[in-house]
């Protein structure tokens, strides 16, 4: 996704993590020009999102960020246009307070990490950026796929998760949250 304005001036990094600061790295700390910036790509990228799995709003937005303890991976290629770079796509990570059911049907009380969105720009899909993006925030946040829960998933999401981290069997659940098979005894260890 390409911008009017410099996509390597906001985000140093090519993996940025953005919170309710909207802050990305020091340069834009204190700049409500490029803060604004900022959340023009955002708000873009959740529209982008919410198309794509055909919501009728966008679950991600600039103001969304700023009112929710959640985290944002946006990941982009400094190289492309011209050199000013461009937005690949994002992934947007919270814990929830969830009431899941194991195996058994028993309720169980957790605060998992969870997927809330995750985008890749429809041109770049199926090249790897969204496995680079995961594995980054799953190296962040020191967590394994399978101790996370997925908000909705997509079928495509579904076919990452089965490709790349072997996640095929869910455990049944009454809410929107997709938890697979090993969440319940991996959780009981890692505790
Ligand atoms: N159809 C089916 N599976 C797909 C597709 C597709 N069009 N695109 C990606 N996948 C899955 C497949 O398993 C694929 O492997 P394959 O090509 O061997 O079949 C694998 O993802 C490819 O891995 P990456 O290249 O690392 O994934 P990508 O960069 O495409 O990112 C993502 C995956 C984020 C799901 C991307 O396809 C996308 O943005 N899709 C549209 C939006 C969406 O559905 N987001 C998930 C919302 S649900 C949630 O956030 C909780």
């Amino acid at each position: 996704m390409e911008f009017p304005f410099d996509i390597n001036q906001l985000f140093s990094e090519r993996v940025s993590i953005l919170d309710h600061s909207l802050v990305a790295g020091r340069k834009s700390a204190g700049r409500p020009d490029l803060q604004a910036h900022i959340a023009t790509v955002i708000d873009e990228l959740g529209r982008a999102s919410a198309k794509a799995q055909q919501l009728t709003a966008p679950i991600t937005s600039a103001s969304k960020l700023q009112s929710q303890r959640h985290q944002l991976y946006l990941l982009k290629d400094g190289e492309s246009n011209g050199g000013r770079g461009m937005v690949v796509g994002f992934l947007k990570v919270g814990y929830k307070k969830l009431f899941l059911l194991d195996r058994q049907g028993v309720h169980i009380e957790a605060e998992p990490l969870c997927v809330l969105d995750f985008y890749i720009a429809e041109n770049l899909q199926r090249h790897g950026y969204g496995l680079e993006l995961f594995d980054f925030m799953l190296q962040h946040k020191n967590v394994e796929p399978v101790l996370m829960a997925y908000d909705r998933p997509s079928p495509k999401f579904l076919s990452f998760l089965a490709k790349h981290y072997c996640l095929t069997q869910s455990v049944p659940q009454v809410n929107n949250f997709v938890v697979f098979e090993g969440f319940f005894l991996n959780r009981a260890a890692a505790q």
